[in-house]
């Protein structure tokens, strides 16, 4: 077996071993400042282990590799496609546990789909620098591509924007956290705060492009703007003044927290709410190069504009039916804005609501996320739509494992959410999610995300017929090793692949009731045990 994860597109084994020399000689028709310090590059065929030689046929992030006993050959097009190849050699060699023997074999490989992405919500718990980078370094060691950076919501405001200084220095801080849970009255008195500056967003940037990989930056609106208004309360239809809010959920309860009306919109009939949001967008296409800039769009309450005359008007003055469809007209007002700076919008299904969702133009991509099935966005999709799948049941990986086990991921498909057979072509890849509201740290983090990630992987880059979960369970158990070697916090099968339903209704319980440390606890406990 040859143990890679993800599975690759074509691998056969070959009989015989190839030994990495202790110093590894390249020579290679590509520069890979990635391998700078770490081997040595010289212009002989003859000297070299590792022959990298550049072919243009080749996918983009695809490669050949061929290892014999007296070297290993790779090709590819593009120096992506050499790091994917160096990526696979590393697991066949279990180079990070000090493995040096790879299995000759003749892989041919290229991605399923072009857009592999995994998330991070740093609003509700900040991740510094260095932790981001690590997890990006994660990402590239599964071949994944795409870093959705969830940089603001109502819990604090992550990323400086130099025209609106107020937003990190009073939309990054809050007093308090909600601790237990949904709906939980217990609140932790503590100061919480972080964000980025610009140059570390930059710095963000470039390290991830360096491994292949696109940061998607999310600023979200018009809903989940709470610490917006914490800074620049003029912005939503009252001017009420609010603290950025500690608590989680969607109402809170005012006898523990005193702020009534803090999850509201942006008001869509005030010229400075608008201006503030394009604003926002120019200093964020600055920082960021990619392709997509997401901007929510999900989970907006209308109450308010309801009542407001501001909204009302501009209802009236663009024969609006209703307050779903102001939404409508707003996320087409973000798109236009971002088709000028040469840039496509992505939103949550949400944005579909309205129905006056301008298609034809193709310049919005939806990311298909609701635990209940969406007429509308089904439809977007099968009508030639673009969308990024992120369905709950597969890719919410802050979901406790007794809710949605790892097979759940491994199991995904398009169809199972309406995607119809021809209409493949139009999802342009998956995504897991990892919203932070109960993850205050890195160990419950990825205790949550490993081995999701490896499963995720899979489905993103290998072919539908190649995956099948009993064999990825036997490449996972010989990766684990190397999650230890790496100091990741995985779940153990235990934890990760739990059937019995009485069980998992147990954990479920007590995490709707609070103990939202449970899984984490009991991970520990079994990996004491020698579990793995
Ligand atoms: C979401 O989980 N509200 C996108
Ligand atoms: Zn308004």
């Amino acid at each position: 077996m040859l143990s890679v994860i993800p599975a690759p597109k074509n691998a056969k084994e070959l009989g015989g071993i190839f030994v990495l020399p202790e110093k590894v000689k390249v020579k290679s028709d590509f520069e890979l400042p990635l391998l700078e310090g770490k081997v040595e590059f010289c212009d002989s065929e003859e000297e070299a282990s590792v022959i990298v030689i550049k072919d243009d046929k080749i996918a983009e992030e695809g490669y050949i590799l061929g290892v014999t006993r007296e070297n290993i050959v790779i090709f590819a097009s593009k120096k992506i496609g050499v790091y994917y190849a160096l990526q696979t050699v590393r697991q066949l060699a279990h180079l990070d546990t000090g493995g040096r023997e790879v299995l000759c074999c003749d892989i041919e490989d290229e991605p399923r789909f072009g857009f592999r992405g995994l998330s991070l919500d740093v609003s509700r718990h900040f991740y510094d620098v260095d932790y981001v980078k690590k997890y990006l370094d994660w990402m590239f060691m599964q071949k994944l591509n795409v870093f959705h950076w969830h940089l603001t919501d109502d819990a604090g405001w992550r990323v400086e924007i130099k025209k609106y200084p107020l937003l990190t220095e009073i939309g990054s801080k809050r007093t308090c956290t909600q601790l237990n849970g949904w709906h939980s009255t217990k609140m932790e008195q503590k100061p919480y705060s972080g964000y980025y500056t610009q140059e570390q967003i930059k710095e963000i940037v470039a390290y991830a492009k360096e491994r292949g990989i696109t940061v998607i930056p999310e600023v979200d609106f018009p809903a989940h703007c709470a610490a917006v208004f914490a800074a620049y309360s003029d912005l939503a239809c009252r001017d009420l003044k609010r603290d950025v809010p500690g608590y989680f959920g969607a109402k809170i309860p005012t006898k523990i927290f005193n702020q009534k009306d803090w999850n509201r919109t942006l008001c869509m009939g005030k010229e400075e709410s608008l201006q503030f949001v394009y604003d926002v967008l120019d200093e964020i296409c600055d920082m960021f190069d990619s392709p997509y800039i997401h901007v929510g769009g999900d989970e907006a309450p209308k109450d308010e504009w309801k009542k407001c005359p501001n909204c009302q008007r501009v209802i009236k003055e663009n024969n609006l039916k209703n307050e779903e469809e102001l939404q409508g007209w707003f996320e087409n007002k973000l798109s236009q804005y971002l088709k000028t700076k040469g840039r496509q919008m992505i939103g949550w299904n949400e944005v579909l609501e309205g129905k006056n969702i301008d298609t034809s133009d193709k310049n919005i991509v939806v990311q298909y996320w609701t635990p209940k099935r969406d007429k509308n966005a089904e439809a977007y999709v099968n009508s030639g739509g673009k969308m990024i799948m992120s369905n709950h049941q597969s890719f919410y990986f802050d979901m406790p494992y007794a809710q949605y086990s790892l097979k759940k991921t491994y199991k995904f498909n398009p169809e199972n959410f309406g995607v119809t057979n021809d209409n493949i072509k139009n999802v342009l890849g998956v995504e897991g999610e990892v919203w932070t509201e109960w993850i205050r740290g890195r160990e419950r983090l990825e205790m949550l995300v490993f081995p999701r990630m490896q499963a995720l992987s899979e489905v993103a880059w290998s072919p539908e017929e190649k995956r099948d979960f009993a064999d990825f369970k036997l490449r996972l158990d010989d990766f684990k090793p190397t999650f230890d070697a790496m100091g990741i916090n995985y779940a153990v099968d235990k934890i990760s692949m739990l059937t019995n339903p009485f069980k998992r209704s147990k954990i479920l319980k007590k995490f709707s009731k609070g103990n939202t440390e449970l899984e984490n606890q009991l991970n520990a406990q079994y990996k004491t045990k020698g579990e793995r």
